[in-house]
């Protein structure tokens, strides 16, 4: 393979991941990485390992087109822009227009699972996006349906085991949660495979818990009570925005449970190990390492 590899937000969580599993677990060589960021000084190492790094910002269309020059695939990271509805799907349009006027063969995405018709507030930037691609003139593309990280449990349980109470609005709803890491793998494999033609891939982890599943789980492994309080969608808003939330972010993460209620993310699928050849970390795993960092030691 002597294709050129892209990859957008470079410097995020997954971005790291990404460019860390091209050199060290596909040993793509890293004359063939360009990695776009907005904050090219935080990857002075990966330039010192021959990565070309470049500045490249969503919110400045008319800079994507030299940011994107000679890619032949492009791995298209969704922004965190949920401050206003539908700025993240214009800035990926912006990104995808750009790759088209690069001359970029495949475009690989990625986005969440079932994200049509979906009572999650920020599913129709994700479900805008695939559209996009879709109505695109690119040779190819590869959607990632990543399900939710575990790591997004750190946004709610240290709160919730600091009280032993855990509010949630999911009701019975499952979650097929899986590893960022693992998720970063299966981008990087995407990116650098030489499939062509137009696939879409729905990543989920081995298992899927309810609320309680994982209360109970999380228990045991930290050695602190925890109840889950179950409580309607309205009530979960006002505790967030009690806590000093803006409300239309609150509504935003409150539309997570009602997501899960509905049975949007509970589906557990092959697609990870049919794309990489290994099978997702377990749960269990991942809980071992980070119980200690859950509880704030
Ligand atoms: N599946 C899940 O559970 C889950 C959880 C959280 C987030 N996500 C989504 O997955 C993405 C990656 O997750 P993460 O953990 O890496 O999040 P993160 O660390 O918050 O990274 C945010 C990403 O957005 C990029 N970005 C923000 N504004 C941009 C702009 N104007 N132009 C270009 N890129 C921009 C950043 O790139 P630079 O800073 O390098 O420019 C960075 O890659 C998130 O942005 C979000 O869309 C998914």
């Amino acid at each position: 393979m002597t294709s050129t590899l892209l990859v957008t937000g470079a410097s995020g969580h997954l971005g790291q991941r990404v460019i860390h599993h091209l050199l060290e677990t596909l040993k793509v060589a890293p004359q063939r990485i360009i990695a776009n960021t907005r904050k090219p000084e935080t990857l002075k190492d990966l330039a010192a390992k021959g990565v070309t790094v470049r500045a490249a910002d969503f919110e400045d269309a008319a800079s994507l087109r030299s940011a994107f020059a000679g890619a032949d695939r492009l791995l298209l990271i969704s922004t965190d822009a949920l401050d206003r509805p539908g700025r993240r799907l214009e800035q990926h349009q912006a990104a995808i227009a750009a790759a088209e006027q690069a001359g970029v063969a495949h475009v690989v995405y990625t986005s969440m699972p079932l994200p049509e018709n979906s009572q999650l507030l920020i599913a129709p930037d994700h479900a805008g996006t695939e559209q996009a691609l879709t109505n695109s003139v690119l040779q190819g593309w590869t959607v990632l349906r990543n399900h939710w990280y575990f790591e997004n449990l750190f946004m709610s349980l240290p709160s919730a085991l600091a009280s032993g109470q855990w509010h949630s609005a999911a009701e019975q709803g499952r979650v097929a949660y899986i590893a960022r890491d693992d998720l970063a793998r299966a981008a990087a494999t995407a990116l650098a495979s030489d499939a062509t033609g137009k696939t879409t891939y729905t990543l989920s982890g081995a298992e899927a818990f309810t609320t309680e599943q994982i209360a109970q789980l999380v228990s045991q492994a930290t050695n602190k009570p925890l109840q889950v309080v179950h409580v309607p969608l309205a009530g979960l808003i006002q505790g967030m925005v009690g806590v000093g939330l803006p409300e239309p972010l609150a509504a935003v993460f409150a539309s997570f449970d009602t997501n899960t209620a509905a049975g949007r993310v509970a589906d557990v699928t092959g697609d990870f190990q049919e794309l990489t050849g290994v099978a997702p970390q377990r749960f269990a795993t991942w809980l071992s390492a980070n119980a200690a960092a859950l509880t704030g030691q």
